[in-house]
């Protein structure tokens, strides 16, 4: 599973899950599953494009891989917005959040672990 951290003007782009129950509500980096043969920069530009309606490069890793209770692990790419402008196509909502904000938003707790990392990158804290 790879997820992205978009930070542009030191903020990072957070994006409302509106499923299952348990994570609805919620925010996360947006992303997902990669596909067989994908690298995880294949699979972060194909998920944001269908998530946000966004083009994005790069991909290098942010914090720590996170182990799934399926035995998946989760990974967290920076990655830099080469053009559009993000729409939540798959998701409750967008935010942009700075530093101090993204310690006091509701993440899935997966992604909590990462906040120190991605605190680093960002203003206001
Ligand atoms: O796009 P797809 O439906 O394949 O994936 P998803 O529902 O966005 O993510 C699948 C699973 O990955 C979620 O149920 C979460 O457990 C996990 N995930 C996460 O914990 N944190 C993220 N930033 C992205 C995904």
């Amino acid at each position: 599973m790879v997820a992205a951290a978009i930070i542009v003007d030191g903020r990072l782009l957070l994006a409302q899950r509106t499923r299952p129950p348990e994570l609805a509500g919620l925010w996360e980096l947006p992303g997902g599953k990669a596909e067989a043969g994908e690298t995880a920069e294949d699979a972060l530009r194909r998920e944001l494009r269908e998530e946000l309606g966004i083009e994005v490069s790069g991909g290098d890793r942010i914090g720590d891989d996170v182990p799934l209770p399926d035995g998946r692990v989760l990974r967290a790419y920076r990655v830099e917005l080469v053009s559009g402008t993000p729409v939540a196509l798959d998701h409750a909502d967008l935010r942009w959040v700075d530093g101090r904000e993204l310690g006091e938003i509701d993440l899935v707790g997966n992604d909590r672990g990462w906040v120190p990392d991605l605190r680093l990158h960002l203003n206001g804290w």
